[in-house]
């Protein structure tokens, strides 16, 4: 079974749905948490199910070596990300090759790249007036939102929909999705 390590930068709500998931399934084992926000509230979350959460600054994830020490000290066989703000460090890249997956809240290549995350995602699409949004599931390589695409899932944006009504669908299509798609790629 392979053991597949789960980076957040804040809430973690897509990290515990993938928790619970596959609480009840023996395909993919994720025994830690990596964080490089020690307030982030994943620690709680995954304090709850009794995984081991561990942060680590900005410049520990650059350089790479503490990171990479524990992940091998956990035996970490692929990494997914679910709300990690941060680039990955080439030593990261070349330590975990096609086995980094991260989720995003748009369509891509539309609405990714620096500063795309959370609420800007939305107010973007909202703004430029697109009738559908999504989600999409990729390979992480050097620059952010750019590696190959594994999964889209599309939802309608109504005229009236606000910035929190077009998150609050996206995130439906996540916590449905992402768990399935871990299964499909470290299963
Ligand atoms: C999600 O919208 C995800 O698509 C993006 O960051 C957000 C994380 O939310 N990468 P949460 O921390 O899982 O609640």
């Amino acid at each position: 079974m392979k053991r597949v390590a789960l980076l957040a930068s804040g809430s973690g709500s897509n990290a515990e749905n993938i928790f619970s998931y596959f609480n009840s399934r023996k395909s993919v084992d994720f025994p830690l948490v990596l964080s490089n926000n020690e307030h982030a509230y994943v620690h709680e979350r995954a304090q709850k199910m009794g995984i081991p959460s561990f942060s680590f600054s900005k410049n520990e994830f650059a350089e790479g070596t503490p990171v990479l020490d524990l992940l091998q000290k956990y035996a970490i066989d692929g990494i997914v990300l679910a709300g990690f703000m941060l680039k990955i460090s080439q030593p990261l890249l070349d330590a975990f090759p096609n086995k980094i997956i991260n989720i995003h809240p748009a369509l891509l290549p539309k609405y990714g790249g620096k500063g795309m995350y959370g609420h800007h995602v939305h107010e973007a699409v909202k703004n430029a007036g697109e009738t559908e949004t999504g989600i999409t599931i990729h390979y992480i390589n050097e620059n952010y939102d750019e590696g190959n695409i594994i999964f889209q899932a599309k939802c309608p944006i109504l005229p009236t929909d606000t910035p929190d009504e077009i998150a609050a669908k996206v995130h439906e299509l996540e916590y449905r999705y992402y768990p399935e798609i871990i299964e499909q790629v470290f299963g």
